[in-house]
């Protein structure tokens, strides 16, 4: 095997996730979680240094800027733990502020476990900063970090790089609300989100001109054949991106250019898809000014400092639970 692949009992799950989203009546649709094994990561973490993707240096560059201020208007002591990590590339700026007052412990919370071992390679050497990985879906990941709170500490969750706009609106919020309700009265949320801007430079953003983000989304039918044994014909599927203004997000699809016949083996499955037919991949909804302290206010957090990006409109909002 070339690549890393999930654990055995991980595998039916997969499958099962598989068959239902291509299965659907109506749209089909693939799971965005599963474009994050070893290759997707990979291509992922070139996204975020693309020209055309500014949203991972504005996230980036908000916390480098004001890592000191956002400490400051945390409760003491305070452990953190990430949701989704990545390589924690960004996370560093919080954690390097935090350390200066304090030993601190740092959870990061991810299901790809080549993006957490980066993490816990390129954090861990942080003076001061302990980090323990939990190769666990968020809100499991969550659920365990605060049961295993230190006594007298309250927490600080990450959720960073607008990946809130990955689900839809009702479910982030929704999202938001179980975050809530795992934390304590007092605790932080430092909350990322991309905001609305030109449409042409948001779809340039999901559809650069070297490729790199059609190869990441084409990589989750690559992945699906060398996982469950599938014969997707890449060749025959183009990555879209395109903006839904109702809704106010980008959607990524995989376009069939020709009629053709798919089998997943391991899924049991096969599938006709007819020319131009397309697969739903990903949504990334995007946020206006304030949008993210009225989801706060909703579900139960109150907004104590909200830093805007010059360059590219990102927002950072630091919500504490009420
Ligand atoms: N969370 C990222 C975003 O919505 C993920 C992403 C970037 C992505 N480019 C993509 C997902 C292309 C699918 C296809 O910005």
């Amino acid at each position: 095997m070339l690549t890393q692949t999930l654990p055995l009992r991980h595998v039916s799950e997969f499958a099962a996730d598989i068959r239902e989203s291509l299965t659907k009546s109506g749209q089909r649709e693939l799971p965005s979680k599963y474009l994050y094994d070893e290759v997707g990561s990979a291509l992922f973490e070139t996204i975020c240094v693309l020209p055309e993707y500014g949203l991972t240096r504005a996230d980036a560059r908000l916390l480098e800027k004001h890592a000191r201020e956002i400490v400051r208007r945390l409760p003491s002591p305070v452990q953190v733990a990430e949701l989704g990590s990545g390589s924690g590339k960004k996370t560093r700026w919080i954690l390097e502020a935090l350390s200066r007052r304090q030993k601190t412990f740092y959870y990061p919370i991810e299901i790809s476990p080549s993006a957490l071992a980066a993490c816990e390679k390129e954090l861990g050497q942080i003076d001061l900063v302990s980090v323990v990985g939990h190769e666990q879906p968020y809100l499991e990941g969550l659920r365990t970090v605060a049961e295993g709170r230190l006594h007298g500490n309250n927490l600080l969750v990450l959720f960073l790089g607008s990946t809130i706009g990955n689900f839809d609106r009702g479910a982030g919020e929704e999202f938001l609300r179980s975050v809530r309700a795992i934390l304590h009265e007092g605790d932080a949320l430092l909350l990322g989100t991309d905001l609305e801007k030109d449409i042409h430079q948001q779809l340039l953003a999901y559809d650069d001109p070297a490729g790199v983000t059609a190869a990441f989304n084409l990589n989750l039918l690559a992945r699906i054949n060398r996982e469950l044994r599938g014969d997707f014909d890449l060749k025959c599927f183009r990555h879209e991106a395109r903006w839904n203004a109702v809704e106010r997000r980008i959607e990524m699809h995989l376009r069939s250019t020709c009629r053709q016949h798919v089998e997943i083996r391991d899924a049991g499955l096969r599938v006709t898809l007819d020319e131009d037919e397309s697969i739903w991949t990903e949504s990334s909804h995007k946020y206006r000014m304030g949008e993210a302290a009225e989801m706060g206010s909703r579900t139960g957090f109150r907004c104590e400092g909200l830093w805007v990006d010059e360059e590219w409109a990102f927002s950072q909002n630091l919500l504490i639970a009420e």
